[in-house]
């Protein structure tokens, strides 16, 4: 296979990450790193295995060698740093949220279509090995018909108004950072149709983002997936797939390597198959190899996690700000 040149935007706490699985993929090079700080730029390239230190964003976009961009940085800046990559051309994997709303996402899909150029939201959760598993489970029918899924995501993190979770001018809130996990994965579960209805409770901080928030999904048959997601609190982070005849236990389900298939009630319950497909080396390697089998094949978006999938999830999350009050200000711009 030809050897793809990765350039990084936004050398941050996740592109160190992202650089430890490029490290670890055969084809990778590791060829870029763009800062809005040139020396920091350098000091991310020395550390992390990089060939060369572009002298700007833009300098990165415009460098011919590149042949794929991994966009690292906050929220707000995705659907401008998306734009630019697209209209020079250049693919990109972009972290999520894919933007801030389904205004800005449609935007970009716009542009990735009128440029024939690939892109891709980096929800990294949809391309882990275990996944596989897991839908094998869901289509042979072995937990019967989905009635329910439950999913949560939340850390603690220490309130500060500067950070990127609490800046409204970030798009800060745990909706958009971690909400968008247990969201993600009921709509995978459900093969990415739109929900029937949606539902929020939550509540705003003193700086005006969502610190906590529940969402419930109903689908078009009944099946209904409660969801919820905070900065306040560390959650228990097994989501649950509960049909007619089973469960299906998935620990840690947004970095998932293994999952329970239960069968039984009450005290009669029992794992009657499991899957462990570990990392190699960090899970971020499976959206990796994705992006390279997609541009080997001249495809513009993954068949795993389509623009359209994408942009559903975004609309899901406007419609949940919505029902929260939750707005931010340079969208009041
Ligand atoms: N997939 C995952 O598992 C995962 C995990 C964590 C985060 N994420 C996503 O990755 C993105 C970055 O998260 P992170 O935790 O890596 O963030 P971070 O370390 O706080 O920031 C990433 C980089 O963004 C740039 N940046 C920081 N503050 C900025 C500002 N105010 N305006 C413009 N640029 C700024 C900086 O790059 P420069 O060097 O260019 O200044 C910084 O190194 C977010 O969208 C988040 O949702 C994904």
């Amino acid at each position: 296979m030809q050897k793809i040149r990765w350039g990084i935007i936004a050398p941050g706490n996740i592109a160190a990450k992202f650089s430890a699985a490029l490290r670890q993929v055969d084809d990778a090079v590791l060829y870029s790193v763009a800062s809005r700080d040139v020396e920091k730029a350098k000091c991310f390239a020395a550390q992390n295995g990089f060939l060369h230190t572009a002298e700007s964003y833009q300098d990165l976009i415009n460098d011919d060698n590149v042949d794929v961009i991994y966009i690292a940085s906050p929220h707000n800046c995705h659907a401008e740093q998306s734009l630019a990559c697209l209209r020079a051309g250049k693919p990109v994997l972009c972290e999520k949220p894919m933007t801030v709303n389904s205004r800005q996402a449609t935007e970009v899909i716009r542009v990735a279509d009128d440029n024939n150029t690939f892109y891709m939201e980096a929800v990294w959760s949809r391309f882990l090995p275990v996944y596989k598993r897991i839908r094998q489970w869901i289509d042979n029918g072995d937990i019967g018909d989905i009635q329910l899924i439950q999913a949560s995501f939340g850390f603690n993190f220490p309130f500060d108004p500067k950070s990127r979770l609490y800046d409204p001018n970030l798009a800060g809130g745990a909706l958009l950072d971690v909400g968008i996990y247990p969201i993600t994965f009921s709509q995978w579960v459900m093969q990415d149709q739109y929900p029937a209805s949606i539902s929020a409770v939550g509540s705003l901080g003193s700086t005006g983002v969502d610190e906590r928030s529940a969402v419930t999904l109903q689908y078009d048959e009944g099946q209904i997936a409660t969801l919820t997601s905070t900065v306040l609190a560390d959650t228990v982070y097994d989501a649950w797939i509960i049909g007619s005849r089973g469960k299906i236990k998935v620990p840690m389900f947004w970095c998932a390597e293994s999952a329970e298939l239960i069968t039984g009630s009450r005290a009669d319950m029992n794992v009657v198959d499991s899957a462990y497909l570990p990392h190699q080396p960090n899970g971020y390697e499976a959206e990796i190899l994705e992006v390279h089998r997609c541009l080997a094949q001249q495809e513009l978006q993954s068949p795993e996690l389509t623009w359209g999938n994408s942009l559903k999830v975004m609309k899901i999350m406007d419609e949940v700000r919505d029902q929260l009050g939750l707005t931010f200000p340079f969208e009041n711009q």
